[in-house]
């Protein structure tokens, strides 16, 4: 049997940072995103005698994973059986695969493309088994792999939530919005294309060290809140104010944790200036957020998309991509 599925990546605007248990990758916080429409990858899975991975770039050209890359593409497969096992619904999965990534995500746009993949290979995984799996359960599937990529298993506005208890399951997606609630925008400034050094699966382990994370937990449950209300009530101020308050929060963190990540550069400071100078004068529903790596998220309502586009375009030495909300991942039922 062969297995094909597709997902994309996610944008948080309350960000995940930091885990209460780093192997199973469960989060100290909750965080909160927007599924984009695109761009896309593509997984297809079937059954093998030994694992094995071959992965294309955007151009269709083939770009062998790393070692390290592979590693924790099986590490995640045997931690999928384990949490199936769990379930007692592992019965019908294969004991090695191939897979076969197909990503869309050009190398420069730095957007990690790990939330994509795992979504999408928690999607296939799922249509292994003989027993539907409910959408929650398969966004544990992701999370195995890369914590963000469970809230690209559901489509829209999607939160990340920490249940009771320490076991495998006990961080799932939940969606609070349709993507067609609020139609938002992301305007994707790429000011450099150097390789981050320290990847976040690192920077997630060594996030309590930084002496203002205890703060940013305490800080962490009334923000969702208040973004929940802000997209529920579709109030751009309001979710303006706290995703910045937040992105910014979380870049403190980084930047005073040892050894310390300063992923944002000069260019991304200039950016989010510029855009607040731009703000000051005319009252445009435009927010800024950065994950980890110097690329500015602009989302903005479809009334300011064009000025927001327009702003984009006269930044310097930058590239530009373009998403709004879409609607997560998905088995592709015709290779079924
Ligand atoms: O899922 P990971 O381990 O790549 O962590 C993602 C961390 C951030 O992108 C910085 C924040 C987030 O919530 O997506």
């Amino acid at each position: 049997m062969r297995i094909k599925a597709r997902s994309t990546p996610n944008i948080a605007l309350i960000k995940y940072w930091g885990n209460r248990n780093n192997e199973l990758r469960l989060p100290r916080a909750d965080s909160l995103s927007i599924t984009l429409d695109a761009p896309t990858i593509e997984v297809e899975i079937e059954s093998a005698e030994d694992f094995s991975v071959q992965s294309f770039d955007a151009s269709g050209i083939e770009k062998p994973q790393s070692e390290k890359s592979i590693a924790r593409l099986r590490a995640h497969y045997e931690l999928t059986k384990t949490y199936l096992t769990s379930l007692r619904v592992a019965d019908t999965l294969p004991a090695y695969l191939h897979l076969v990534i197909r990503s869309r995500i050009p190398q420069a746009i730095g957007i990690a493309s790990s939330a994509a993949v795992f979504s999408c290979l928690a999607e296939a995984y799922a249509g292994f088994l003989s027993l539907p799996l409910t959408r929650e359960q398969i966004s544990v599937l992701a999370r195995l792999g890369s914590g963000s990529a469970a809230r690209s298993v559901l489509g829209g506005f999607v939160a990340l939530e920490n249940i009771a208890g320490d076991d495998i399951g006990s961080a799932r997606a939940r969606q609070i919005a349709p993507e067609h609630h609020w139609i938002l925008h992301d305007i994707i400034l790429v000011p450099s294309q150097k390789e981050k050094k320290v990847g976040s699966t690192e920077g997630h382990a060594m996030a309590a060290t930084s002496p203002f994370f205890e703060e940013r937990l305490r800080q962490i449950p009334r923000r969702m809140n208040e973004c929940i209300d802000a997209i529920t009530r579709k109030d751009f101020e309001k979710l303006q104010r706290v995703s910045e308050e937040d992105t910014l929060d979380m870049h403190r963190c980084m930047r005073t944790q040892n050894p310390p990540l300063d992923y944002l550069s000069d260019e991304t400071h200039r950016i989010i200036r510029g855009i607040e100078a731009f703000r000051g004068k005319e009252k445009l529903e435009v927010l800024y957020t950065m994950d980890a790596g110097p690329t500015v998220h602009l989302f903005c309502t479809d009334a300011a998309r064009k000025t927001v586009e327009e702003y984009a375009e006269t930044q310097k030495n930058c590239m530009i991509f373009k998403a709004k909300g879409g609607g997560g991942s998905r088995l592709i039922p015709a290779c079924r």
